[in-house]
């Protein structure tokens, strides 16, 4: 028998590959300040808000905005992502994650899902994944960012599973750490050399299996 009773799932990069229209609109936004944003850079944005994305960019390109011209900005790559990601459809999810989650649920493992996005809802409407999870805890829901174990923890509750028996799957370093600091098993998506601190690192869902997760 599994340790793991419960698998909490980061959305962006690990459910659908939408880290690209984030990098575009992210990019747009930078561009219309007067500076680029290489993808070396929108790697410390990953699993970050979007105010707080906002700010490092800022810092990036060392502008300083109002308040009220940082929300208009906010709001205005929000609009664009959003058009972006409304080109989507099932096919977009990443590749081998239905089969996963079809497992997890064949073995009854709960299954959730832990992401910083406000949008988390509506693009899970849009690949049609929305009914697998029975928990979302989003970035309405929480008021601490990753890495602060917060949203995992969460997750966790609302599954009413202790963290020692669940699973986060992340592709961002900052969720990493909010995993490890939730006490619970850390399996990343994506490179080694960026993931240094997971448990696990694997770099997509094809060909994984629950049995991969360790006893
Ligand atoms: C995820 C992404 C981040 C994004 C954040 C907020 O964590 O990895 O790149 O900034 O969600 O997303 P939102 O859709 O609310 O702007
Ligand atoms: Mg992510």
């Amino acid at each position: 028998m599994s340790l793991i009773k419960a698998c909490l799932f980061d959305l962006d990069g690990v459910i659908v590959d939408t880290a690209k229209y984030h990098y575009q609109a992210w990019r747009q936004l930078a561009n219309e300040l007067g500076f680029d944003l290489t993808l070396e850079q929108n790697e410390q944005l990953k699993g970050i808000s979007r105010m707080e994305s906002l700010d490092i960019i800022l810092a990036i390109g060392g502008v300083e905005l109002s308040e009220e011209e940082k929300v208009r900005r906010a709001t205005e790559k929000n609009a664009r992502y959003l058009e972006l990601c409304m080109q989507m459809t099932p096919e977009d999810t990443l590749p081998g994650v239905r089969a996963f989650l079809d497992e997890l649920k064949h073995r009854s493992v709960k299954i959730g899902l832990g992401s910083a996005s406000k949008n988390a809802k509506v693009i899970l409407e849009r690949i049609d994944m929305l009914s697998y999870f029975e928990t979302i805890v989003d970035g309405n829901r929480i008021t601490r960012g990753k890495p602060d174990p917060q949203v995992f923890l969460l997750g966790a509750e609302d599954l009413n599973t202790p963290p020692a028996n669940c699973a986060v799957f992340e592709d961002a370093v900052a969720g990493i750490q909010s995993a490890i600091a939730a006490g619970m098993l850390a399996v990343g998506i994506g490179e080694k050399s960026v993931l240094a601190e997971a448990d696990i690192v694997v770099p997509g869902f094809v060909g994984f299996h629950f049995s991969d997760l360790g006893d």
